[in-house]
């Protein structure tokens, strides 16, 4: 569904598109669980990699919304998919910068475990945490999954990771409500400080933009795309600008998606893969800034 305008509060779809780079969001229906999204699009990426399920010895599903405090959301995407080999799956939560975490723990535990196949999720349904009377936010966030499957090989691939976190930056968007006796403790929706986020985010993604390039040893110019996780289009503009990445080398779906958190940057590869942007050998730098506040840039060879 898209959603313009919401329902009860003053904005406009001018406001909103000037201010973030967002027209249209999709939101799950009643029905749909995190776990369904996400096993849709896994089943999409081993379509894509020509893999069956078997092949798959690692599941990490980066999410904030779950579909229950536990089991994990990964568990209920093995069952989904029928996989029955035993494979670890779990999942990880640092909000919009999960799928950085996620892919850098899982190639980790390629190099240094026996996972050959991991399968790599990013899902939300964060339309559930929004207060419809909460202009600065419910305008903003929508559902969505993409995933994707890193393989061991003696290719290039993950290049080099950094990831970071500073828990003294919490206050400025959380969802503070807990689950006690029996129902929700404290408030349950997002709460976000937009501009105290916006200014912490462009500088904490240029940083570690650059450090992780410099661990590659690769220059910015290297770089064919820039994928970053899409909360708004003017930090995505102003980070590239900052980085010396020309705004033809950002791979952008805001428009189309509004911010999905941890779904937002597989969404956005999953665009650019199957439009024929990025290809085989093109090296791709791709971060995020999230709730905690966790922070990451990761950079790969396609
Ligand atoms: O994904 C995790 C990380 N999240 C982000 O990166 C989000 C970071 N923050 C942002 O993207 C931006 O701060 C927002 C898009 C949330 C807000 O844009 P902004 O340019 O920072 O606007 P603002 O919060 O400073 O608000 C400007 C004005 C305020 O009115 P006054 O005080 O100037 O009269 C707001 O009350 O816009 C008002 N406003 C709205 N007006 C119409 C706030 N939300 C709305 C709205 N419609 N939906």
């Amino acid at each position: 569904m898209s959603l313009l305008a919401s329902r009860d509060i003053e904005t406009s779809d001018e406001w909103i598109y000037s201010r973030s780079g967002i027209q249209f969001r999709h939101f799950a229906d009643d029905q749909s669980q995190t776990s369904d999204l996400a096993a849709a699009a896994a089943s999409r990426s081993l379509a894509a990699a020509g893999l069956n399920t078997d092949a798959i010895d690692l599941i990490i599903v980066a999410t904030t919304t779950p579909d229950a405090v536990f089991p994990g959301t990964a568990c209920l995407v093995q069952r989904k998919l029928g996989i029955r080999n035993g494979c670890a799956a779990f999942d990880i939560q640092a909000v919009c910068g999960g799928f950085v975490y996620a892919l850098t723990v899982a190639d980790a535990m390629i190099r240094g475990t026996s996972v050959k196949t991991a399968l790599v999720i990013g899902a939300e349904t964060f339309s559930r945490l929004l207060d419809f009377r909460d202009r600065g936010t419910c305008v903003l966030f929508g559902d969505g999954a993409g995933a994707v499957i890193l393989r061991s090989s003696d290719e290039p691939g993950i290049l080099g990771a950094a990831l970071h976190a500073d828990g003294h930056h919490s206050e400025i968007l959380k969802v503070p409500g807990r689950i006690s006796g029996g129902g929700v403790l404290g408030d349950p929706f997002v709460r976000m400080d937009g501009p105290a986020v916006f200014k912490l985010a462009i500088s904490a993604l240029h940083e570690v933009s650059e450090e992780v390039a410099t661990k590659c040893s690769l220059s910015m110019s290297d770089f064919d795309w820039l994928v970053p996780h899409q909360a708004n289009i003017r930090i995505m503009e102003a980070t590239a600008r900052k980085l010396g990445i020309s705004a033809n080398y950002l791979v952008s779906t805001v428009r189309e998606h509004g911010n999905t958190s941890a779904a937002s940057i597989p969404l956005a590869l999953d665009q650019a893969y199957r439009d024929g942007r990025i290809c085989r050998g093109d090296k791709v730098l791709m971060h995020a800034v999230g709730a905690g506040v966790t922070w990451g840039a990761l950079a790969m060879q396609a």
